[in-house]
Order: C-alpha cells, then sequence, then structure tokens
C-alpha cells in the first residue's frame, strides 16, 4: 500500500499533517507526533504583533514604510499561553527541524509588508521545510473593495514568493465572492498549496456578564462540507497542491478529502482532543479501507470524486440543491 503523497513539492509519507495548533510549541510533542505518523508538522502561527512585543526583535520590525494589514491588528486572537516570541520561535524551527526527519512548515501571520517578508526569511534560514501564510484578514473598512482587499492577498503572496526559495502554501478562509476566481489568481502569484480553509476566531457574547467571549471551539466532522466542495470544485483546475484543514476526526474525513482532490489532509481538534496517538489509528483504518476498496496508492484515490472526475458534475453545484428541496415538499 502506497500512502505517499506529493505536497508542495514534497514527498510526504502518508497524507496526514498536524496542521497548525499549540501542540508544535514543545519540542517533546512534535517528536511524538511523528513517532505516531504524522508526514509533518505546521507550527503555530507567528503572529506579527507578537513579534512587535518581543523587545530584541522589536527594533528590526517596527521601522516598516507599509502597514498593509494594519487596520486587521486589532482583530488577530490573542493565543492564549502562546508565549513564544521570535527569537524561541525560530529557535523551536532550528532545534525541530534537526530533531525529526518529516518536514516541519513554519507558519506566518504578518500584518506589515516587512513583516511577511523579513520573517519568511527568518523561518526559511532556520530550518523550515515551507512556510504556511495564515492570511488572517477580517475586512472591517467599508471603504475598501474586495478588488483591492484581493490585491493584498496577492501582493503578500508574490512579495514572499520572491523573498524565500521554500515552497509557501496560503492558508485562506472561504469568504471571497469569487472563491474560484481568488483561488487561481492566488496559484497564478505563485502559491505552491492552497490550505482550506482557515477557521477564524470568532467571538461569543455572554449574556449573564454582557462581555464579548473569546471563543475557539473544537470542529466537528459535518463541518469539512465546505472545504470538501471547493477541493472537489478546484481540483484539476489549479496547479499548486490542495491541503484541506477542517473537521477531520477519523480516517472517514481523511478518505473524503481524498477523493475530493487533497494533496494533504490536516488536522488539530481531533489531535488536541485525543493526543498524537490517534493519529496512528486514523492512518491504518486509511490503509484498510483503501485496501478494502482495492486502491493500491493514495494518487489512485486523489480527485476520484472531484467536479471534473464525476460525470453528474451537477452534484455540486444547484442540481442536487433542488432535489434536495424537492425531498422536503409537504405531500398533504
Ligand atoms: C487551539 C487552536 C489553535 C490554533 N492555532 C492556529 C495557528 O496558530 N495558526 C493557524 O493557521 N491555525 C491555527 N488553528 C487552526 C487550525 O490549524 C485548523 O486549521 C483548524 O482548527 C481547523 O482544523 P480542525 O477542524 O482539524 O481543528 C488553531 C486551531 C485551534 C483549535
Amino acid at each position: 500500500m502506497n500512502l505517499t503523497t506529493r505536497y508542495m513539492g514534497l514527498t510526504l509519507k502518508n497524507p496526514l499533517v498536524a496542521s497548525a495548533s499549540p501542540l508544535s510549541q514543545k519540542l517533546e510533542t512534535i517528536r511524538q507526533l511523528e513517532d505516531c505518523g504524522a508526514a509533518a508538522v505546521v507550527m503555530f502561527s507567528l503572529f506579527e504583533e507578537q513579534i512587535r512585543h518581543d523587545a530584541s526583535a522589536l527594533d528590526y520590525f517596527m521601522s516598516v514604510g507599509t502597514d498593509s494589514f494594519g487596520e486587521a491588528l486589532s482583530y488577530f486572537p490573542v493565543v492564549e499561553g502562546c508565549e513564544v516570541g521570535p527569537t524561541q520561535y525560530l529557535e523551536l524551527i532550528r532545534r525541530a527541524s534537526k530533531a525529526v526527519d518529516i518536514p516541519i512548515i513554519a507558519s506566518l501571520n504578518g500584518t506589515t509588508d516587512r513583516g511577511w517578508i523579513d520573517f519568511a526569511t527568518l523561518m526559511q534560514d532556520a530550518g523550515a521545510s515551507a512556510i504556511e501564510l495564515n492570511i488572517y484578514y477580517i475586512p472591517t473598512a467599508m471603504h475598501r473593495t474586495g478588488a483591492q482587499i484581493e490585491e493584498q492577498y496577492l501582493d503578500v503572496v508574490a512579495r514572499v514568493k520572491s523573498a524565500v526559495s521554500i515552497p509557501v502554501a496560503v492558508k485562506v478562509g472561504p469568504y471571497f465572492s469569487s472563491f474560484a476566481h481568488m483561488a487561481g489568481r492566488l496559484d497564478r502569484a505563485g502559491a505552491d498549496a492552497l490550505v482550506l480553509f482557515n477557521r477564524f476566531y470568532q467571538p461569543d457574547f455572554d449574556i449573564e456578564t454582557r462581555t464579548v467571549v473569546p471563543s475557539l471551539t473544537l470542529s466537528t466532522p459535518e463541518e469539512i462540507r465546505v472545504p470538501l466542495l471547493w477541493i472537489a470544485l478546484l481540483y484539476g483546475h489549479v496547479s499548486c497542491s490542495l491541503a484541506a484543514t477542517t473537521g477531520v476526526h477519523s480516517a472517514v474525513e481523511v478518505i473524503k478529502y481524498l477523493m475530493a482532490g487533497a494533496n494533504a489532509v490536516m488536522s488539530t481538534s481531533a489531535l488536541l482532543r485525543h493526543g498524537p496517538s490517534w493519529l496512528t489509528g486514523v492512518i491504518t483504518d486509511l490503509g484498510d479501507w483503501m485496501e478494502r476498496k482495492g486502491y493500491q496508492s493514495v494518487d489512485q484515490l486523489r480527485g476520484s470524486m472531484s467536479h471534473k472526475a464525476l460525470p453528474e458534475s451537477m452534484a455540486f453545484v444547484r442540481g442536487n440543491y433542488i432535489r434536495i428541496l424537492e425531498s422536503y415538499k409537504p405531500t398533504a
């Protein structure tokens, strides 16, 4: 059984990747993730705000010309318990990339042109195998058009790509008027992978204390639907790799994402809930299912249920919607 997969130019021993989370804050846990079968680890994101707070890096990063994502500053989540500054972050990349054989993918969440570029370069120099750009941007300014915001995304990708030689993945949210068009533009701007989708921080209200409650709830398997749809629609239409992140809680979701067309399938919530050993069972279940269904490789499986592969391509768009509505028609 060949579980290997190619993800943005990297050969992974299987499609399962530990996505960005506090699990990667400790070298010991990164080692455990590798031992339990993770094919790569995406580090938790380094937020540029943290760089700004780190005295040693402050001078370096504060002389910024353009503050392209300036208005977003107040919307970045405070990552609780994530006290790692840039110096420690780079040191962790350095140590982790020496300690394990799997790729270590650094994750960067910048706010300024210089923050994105300079830190991406430092991450590369520290030994990261690739960089994931966690573009977390909530466009609240009413005067800014969708087109302007899209240009900002593309600009970040193009700038980082021209600054580093390692692969660059772009983790985005689904909230674009024309996601297919945007995906195509990110692909052409040089993204080596699209990571679908970012899980935006959605604050809640406590009606007793009447305060805003920061919340980042863990996902459920039902949440795979939006990324599953988009991976199935994009497969074969972009030249970059596709990674799925959201809702992977068992081999079932892994298989679905691979059939849609994912090169890599990522998990955070299940790993936080069950610990790294959860991966071992999922990889075994994936292999068992493939054997039962007669697949010899992940490559053979990939995209087999994509929009491109299915003769009944309306299954992904309006056709089924109408069928579902009809099934709900009252009979009386
Ligand atoms: C506690 C927690 C911390 C996270 N931290 C990051 C982060 O630093 N950078 C990032 O890009 N995504 C982060 N994420 C998002 C995950 O990487 C992942 O994309 C998301 O949780 C969806 O996957 P899941 O359904 O497997 O949890 C975090 C998620 C959780 C739950």
